[in-house]
């Protein structure tokens, strides 16, 4: 017997009553009423109830439904009927109807599933990321997915009637900075040689213009060996965007438009275009971000022309050595606040990297607690006042370089928004952060490097400034934030050889190792470069907000771990026996003692 499928489970509806049907799937859930058997069926479409009654079914079939167990592939023909009045599921789409099963096909049978496919909490990621492909039989997966899958598409339509044309860029290829380790991969036939995987497809779009393709763009992977977080995967989607002949409004403008169009295609929501842009000093000085969330207030104020010649040393030597002082007036947390919930918030700015975290309460007669009697009364009244504090307000402050006050106060203000729930979940927060520095410096490595990647072009006025004074160098650059995480970035990029090779000293590299790592495109400025920008948007982040998930792996359908590991294949593993010397790499000795060597027959080799 064999019959093909005439429905998906989950379209069945009323409408349907009194015909015949054929549906396929998993059994999601069993239950036996008196000798009838009622099956929920579950594809991707949905669930729908199937009655075995012994009836209606070939006796052999019956004994069979009595034998199916949870995730069972099943076969069934049967006929739509209207449920008994009382017995319908409002909360189930096919909830009116169910099918009286005429035929049973056993597909396949199923061992008991290590966790329960409808169970939406309590299972470990990693018992779900191990067995990955019963976690996407999870209907909420399969919805990001289909929301992803429509985004794709929207992406491409948009940018067709656009004039743009997709084309591939290579995944063997050379190092392509932005500012993470890169994955290499050994050449067997270029023995001690290497390719990178690309960190974005940024040269090659780049060339691309020069090639005179005018409007690429790429749904594209792109490799980073960095430390990750939730927003963060090792392999990652962007959408990748070049034109010519433009300047930073006209990507704008165009990027704007297709942000607007995927929101009201998927989500139905209107964005207000043009979209807000705040300065990249601006959003430092405000929201001490350079992805500010503005779905809330709380925003940082800078008192340290009022502290500098206050007796609080703390505060006036922190000023006079070129430092700030910052704070946040956390608005009635005086009141509410109790002294635990104060020290901890010290703890925490310490542990993002402060020396202390300083504070006082607002009261109907004066200030209270913390640092107030550091102060005489006109000192504290002209404290109150700049930071528009009033009784039952907690003041806190942050007296460090301004690099620290920013990143501390910024982190602190988010913490708060969450703590005291003033953000507003249901908001789309979209703006623009432009006039980035070129550079900035890393206290790390010791010297300047690229705020967003080499490839950059300074504001034509700052060219001059480059390798004199790189700190005051502004940036053609521009990062699209969506709720306080950065979704996309980019910039207008740098034209002539002469600028690029300015650059790159700028960077530290001597012109031997520009020439070795990026000759071949040094070179290409020498033929005729149209002037070109564009941007990249961090697909699975955008899903990942649009879906309203917390993490990358809830949007990809095969994830990596924090870890950078696949728990379903194993990956990373050790390389088969033999692979190695065909690649020409050896192990070090700490690597070698780490793993064993996997050995394989000679017929896989
Ligand atoms: P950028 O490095 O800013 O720019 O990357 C663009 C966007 O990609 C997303 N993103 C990531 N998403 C997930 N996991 C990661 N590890 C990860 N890293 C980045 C972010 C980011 O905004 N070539 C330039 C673009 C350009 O200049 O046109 C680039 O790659 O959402």
């Amino acid at each position: 017997m064999s019959f093909q499928r005439t429905h998906y489970c989950g379209e069945l509806r009323a409408d349907h009553v009194d015909q015949e049907a054929v549906v396929c799937g998993w059994v999601h859930r069993r239950r036996d009423h008196g000798g009838v058997i009622f099956i929920d069926l579950r594809d991707r479409t949905g669930l729908v109830q199937i009655v075995f009654n012994p009836e209606f079914v070939p006796k052999e079939q019956f004994t069979e439904a009595e034998r199916l167990r949870n995730e069972y592939v099943i076969r069934v023909r049967g006929t739509v009927r209207r449920r008994l009045a009382g017995m319908e599921n409002p909360n189930l789409a096919t909830g009116a109807i169910e099918i009286y099963a005429t035929a049973l096909e056993l597909l396949n049978e199923a061992r008991t599933p290590p966790f329960a496919i409808d169970a939406h909490t309590g299972v470990d990621e990693a018992l779900r990321l191990k067995y990955r492909y019963l976690d996407l039989r999870r209907f909420e997966i399969q919805e990001t997915l289909a929301l992803r899958h429509r985004v794709a598409k929207l992406i491409r339509d948009f940018l067709d009637g656009q004039g743009f044309w997709e084309i591939e860029t290579p995944m063997l290829t050379k190092s392509t900075p932005e500012g993470a380790r890169d994955f290499l991969v050994p050449s067997r036939v270029q023995p001690g040689e290497f390719y990178a995987l690309p960190q974005s497809p940024q040269l090659f779009k780049q060339l691309l213009m020069m090639g005179g393709i005018d409007r690429y763009f790429q749904i594209v992977r792109c490799f980073r060996d960095e430390d990750l977080r939730a927003d963060r995967q090792p392999e990652f989607t962007q959408l990748d965007i070049e034109m010519a002949f433009v300047d930073r409004d006209d990507i704008m403008a165009l990027i704007e438009e297709l942000v607007a169009f995927v929101f009201q295609e998927t989500l139905g929501e209107k964005i207000e275009l043009p979209l807000r842009r705040l300065s990249w000093a601006e959003a430092m000085a405000r929201y001490g971000s350079d992805k500010p969330d503005t779905r809330f207030g709380l925003e940082i104020q800078d008192v340290s022309a009022v502290v500098e010649n206050t007796g609080f040393r703390v505060f006036s030597q922190t000023v006079r050595s070129g430092g700030q002082v910052k704070g946040i007036n956390v608005e009635g947390a005086g009141l509410k606040f109790a002294r635990r919930e104060i020290d901890e918030l010290g703890e925490l700015a310490v542990s993002y990297g402060s020396k202390g975290m300083l504070w006082l309460i607002v009261t109907d007669d004066g200030s209270k607690g913390g640092i107030t009697k550091f102060f005489n009364p006109e000192e504290l009244s002209q404290l109150v006042t700049a930071m528009k504090a009033k009784p039952g307000d907690l003041l806190i402050f942050v007296a460090d370089k301004p690099q620290v006050c920013a990143d501390v106060l910024g982190r602190l203000r988010l913490y708060l928004g969450e703590k005291l729930e003033l953000i507003d979940h249901d908001a789309w927060d979209l703006l623009w952060v432009v006039d980035w520095p070129l550079f900035e410096y890393s206290e790390a490595e010791g010297r300047w490097e690229a705020a967003h990647h080499p490839f950059t072009a300074p504001l034509p006025e700052d060219v001059e400034l480059l390798g004199k004074d790189p700190a005051r160098v502004r940036a053609q650059a521009y990062d699209l934030v969506l709720n306080g995480t950065e979704v996309g970035g980019g910039s207008i990029r740098i034209h002539r050889r002469e600028v690029q090779e300015r650059m790159f000293a700028a960077l530290g590299m001597t012109k031997e190792e520009a020439e070795s790592r990026f000759g071949f495109f040094l070179d290409a400025f020498d033929y005729g470069t149209p002037p070109h920008g564009g941007i990249a948007w961090g697909f699975d982040r955008l899903i990942m907000l649009l879906a309203r998930k917390d993490s990358l792996r809830d949007v990809i359908a095969f994830p990596k771990t924090a870890s950078a590991q696949d728990l379903m294949t194993g990956a990373p593993s050790p390389a088969m026996d033999g692979q190695l010397r065909e690649l020409h790499v050896r192990l070090t000795p700490e690597a070698e003692k780490r793993i064993e060597p996997v050995q394989v027959s000679s017929s896989e080799r």
